[in-house]
């Protein structure tokens, strides 16, 4: 490499470069003999270019091109010629032109690759994740890559100009009590002792406001040992900040303004501010989620008054013990019989105990399974809670108690709005969550926990109120049903902390073994402050249209928590465990 110098990318060739003497440097794309003449298409980080090498006129740069396979790493030199008519590629930015070679150099050679560059949506993502390096290759994964590091750079650049401070928090550190499982790490100094890996820079991010930095950012790191899914990682990335002096809308001002300068920046579009809004308990109602997909409408509307009076004793019974009837009309869709027992059987799949379905007919008997259970003025009952009602239209209901069965309902709503092709994968839907409830109890624990997390404020009146009543300054922002960011205004005061605390079911010896620190701090001058923290992965996930966060995470780990490439975890020497004081025994203890 020592004289060569490559002059510009081959995907960056233009008009300006014919009839001149370029270098250009990258992997062999593809390499087509035609005998006298060698056609390579040249890859690098910023497209492709055609090479041409002729025999007749470099017989040695020839027959050194045979060799050639995909993947070498080669450096070429040549003259940039216009392309005869017939021969444009259209699909390429460098279509029009190719670079007769001069000089060639081989850097590196290849073996054959575990799978084809071009070929990698069909591999296993198993063996894509084996080899990332080939798999980061391609050139949509590069461009993810390019476009995250958009994203980033435009929240440093945004967040600076807003007069935020970029800080480092400690990955070592202490358990956060933040709800998802810790991973730890020993201590080899102190034996027996165990640091935490951050499920967040939480409590740091507050004690950096009792510190007086007032507007904290920092692209940070986090660690949850949780179930994994498509849109969950071990480890993942929050763009986390935290202010001081501030309510719930000064927060999520500076989100929005955020927001719609990343979305142009990734997709070209101008978001409309201020989002829109909407309370859990209505998202609860509407939705039975708490991160509504808003790009259909469908909502859940409550039937319950369809079935007062029922003499079907599955309903009554579910009924007089308090459960309600949730409803979904389906219109502009004929479903057969099959269809609809395979969409009953779905919602038995999502836990319901049945589902009914009743084809609504205006001046008929409605069809259902439950026809002779169904009042003469069903369909007068049912145009009384859904006006839209019409003849034709599919009703699905499931009865049960409230929140379970809105949870399946929402769950099956989702379902329908995919299947049916009722979402607009185009469009982006933003949304507020707000007032969330403080806390929800644990059945298996049998105590209280909190929503969000035990350092959220209350609202105002909370100590008048019953554990459930309490309400959260607390907001989450959604995006196309996917929960994106998080956030509160926090307790700086340390007699509402201890309440919660107790609330919680600490005792006074918990509290100081766990936040001792944080107590003490909020008697030390600790300012009203607030945050929010977003998952970039998941927002880049959306915003690139990617269906699994590790299509945007350049190393990620498998649905198992295994990092097929470094083979990791793994396994230690026991020998070196001994110097943390840890023996691992095998077997079921
Ligand atoms: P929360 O737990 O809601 O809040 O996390 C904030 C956002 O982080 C993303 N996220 C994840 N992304 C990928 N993989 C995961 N396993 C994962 N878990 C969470 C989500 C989520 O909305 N400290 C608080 C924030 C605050 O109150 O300021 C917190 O971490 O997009």
């Amino acid at each position: 490499m020592q004289s060569f110098e490559r002059t510009t990318g081959c995907g960056l060739v233009t008009s300006i470069h014919k009839k001149t003497v370029i270098t250009l440097a990258g992997w062999v794309h593809r390499r087509r003999d035609h005998g006298a003449l060698i056609f390579i298409d040249l890859r690098d980080r910023s497209g492709i270019m055609q090479i041409v090498i002729s025999a007749e006129q470099h017989p040695k740069i020839h027959a050194l091109a045979q060799t050639i396979r995909p993947e070498f790493v080669i450096g070429v030199t040549g003259e940039v010629t216009e392309r005869a008519a017939g021969t444009i590629n259209h699909e390429l930015a460098t279509g029009a032109w190719e670079l007769c070679a001069q000089s060639l150099t081989i850097f590196n050679r290849s073996k054959t690759t575990p799978f084809q560059i071009d070929d990698a949506d069909n591999v296993d993502e198993e063996l894509r994740l084996q080899y990332r390096y080939l798999d980061l290759r391609r050139p949509e994964m590069l461009k993810r890559l390019a476009m995250r590091h958009d994203f980033v750079f435009a929240c440093r650049e945004f967040l600076n100009k807003e007069k935020f401070y970029e800080v480092e928090t400690p990955i070592l550190t202490k358990n956060t009590a933040e709800g998802a499982r810790e991973f730890i790490v020993p201590s080899r100094v102190q034996k027996g002792s165990w640091y935490s890996l951050p499920q967040s820079p939480q409590l740091y991010k507050q004690l950096l406001m009792a510190g007086g930095i007032e507007r904290y950012f920092q692209i940070a790191r986090c660690f949850r040992d949780e179930d994994l899914r498509a849109d969950r990682q071990p480890e993942f990335t929050q763009l986390d900040l935290e202010m001081s002096f501030v309510n719930e809308i000064d927060i999520q001002n500076v989100i929005e303004g955020l927001v719609q300068c990343v979305v142009r920046i990734t997709t070209g579009q101008e978001l409309s501010l201020p989002l829109p809004r909407m309370e859990y308990a209505d998202a609860f109602q509407k939705y039975g989620c708490d991160k509504p997909d808003v790009r259909f409408g469908m909502t859940i509307h409550n039937a319950t008054t369809l079935f007062a009076g029922t003499e079907l004793s599955v309903v009554r019974d579910v009924l007089k013990s308090g459960g309600e009837a949730g409803a979904l009309l389906v219109n502009n869709t004929q479903f057969s019989r099959s269809q609809l027992e395979t969409w009953v059987a779905r919602a038995v799949s999502l836990g319901a105990k049945g589902m009914i379905w009743v084809r609504l007919r205006a001046d008929a008997p409605c069809e259902s399974p439950i026809a002779k259970y169904l009042p003469a003025d069903f369909f007068a009952r049912v145009k009384a809670i859904i006006p839209e009602a019409q003849e034709g239209d599919t009703l699905f209901i499931i009865v049960g108690a409230y929140h379970d069965t809105w949870i399946q309902i929402g769950r099956l709503r989702l379902q329908l709005g995919e299947e049916l092709g009722l979402i607009n994968k185009e469009e982006f839907q933003w949304l507020w969550v707000t007032d969330f409830p403080l806390l929800e109890y644990n059945q298996e624990a049998q105590r209280w926990v909190s929503c969000h997390h035990p350092f959220t404020a209350p609202q105002e009146g909370w100590e008048h109120q019953k554990p459930d009543q309490l309400k959260a300054r607390a907001y989450d922002l959604v995006l196309n049903g996917v929960e994106i960011g998080g956030g509160s205004i926090r307790i700086h005061d340390a007699a509402m902390q201890r309440a919660i605390f107790d609330l919680l079911g600490l005792n006074e010896g918990s509290m100081q073994d766990h936040f001792g620190f944080l107590l003490e701090a909020q008697e030390l001058g600790f300012p009203p402050h607030g945050g929010i923290a977003l998952g970039i992965d998941r927002l880049v996930m959306l915003l690139l249209g990617c269906s699994s966060i590790r299509e945007v995470i350049a190393f990620p780990k498998t649905q198992r928590g295994f990092d097929p490439m470094m083979k990791a975890p793994t396994k230690v020497d026991p020998i070196k465990l001994r110097e943390y004081g840890i023996i691992v025994r095998t077997g079921s203890e």
